[in-house]
């Protein structure tokens, strides 16, 4: 089977808490998760093959500006696109959805997820210098959900 995306349902939790455990150093609390996937502002989106969840992408919506919680590949599918899938997906649905524009934040080291989000039509228009800790800049990205 090839990949597939589809949104997260509350079955999902436990497979992306899973995913989470080996791929990030902070990984989500359940609770936060859960209402990622039930919250009317927030949905999440999956990607997954016949060996289950791949990756997954959290965002929140408030009047049309969507804001990225995370964005996570198991460390073993890295480097195939699907990271890049999951956003492409995420821009269609929020199309769908009638958003605006989309936000996040990413640390100023982490070429992979830059390179994605470049990729994807992302540029950045400002810095926070220590928004990870002590000498850890991240880079606010941004993009209109139509066109770009
Ligand atoms: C960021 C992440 C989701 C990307 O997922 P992915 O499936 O590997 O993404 P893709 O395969 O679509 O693209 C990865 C890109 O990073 C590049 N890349 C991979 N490792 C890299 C490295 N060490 N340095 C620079 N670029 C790198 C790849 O070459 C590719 O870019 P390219 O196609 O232009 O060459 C994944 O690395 C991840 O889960 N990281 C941990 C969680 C994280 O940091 N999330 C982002 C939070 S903002």
């Amino acid at each position: 089977m090839a990949e597939a995306v589809r949104l997260a349902a509350a079955e999902d939790i436990q497979a992306i808490m899973a995913l989470e455990q080996g791929a990030i150093a902070h990984p989500w609390p359940e609770e936060d998760l859960r209402r990622l996937i039930s919250d009317d502002d927030k949905f999440a989106l999956v990607i997954e093959d016949e060996d289950g969840i791949e990756g997954y992408i959290g965002v929140s919506v408030v009047v049309g500006e969507a804001s990225v919680g995370n964005l996570v590949v198991r460390a073993d599918r890295r480097g195939r696109g699907l990271g890049t899938k999951l956003v492409e997906a995420l821009i269609a649905e929020l199309l769908r959805r009638g958003a605006e524009v989309i936000y996040l934040e990413v640390e100023d080291t982490n070429a992979p997820a830059i390179a994605v989000y470049t990729r994807c039509g992302f540029t950045e228009y400002n810095r926070r210098r220590d928004y990870y800790g002590a000498g850890r800049d991240a880079r606010l990205m941004k993009r209109a959900v139509a066109g770009a």
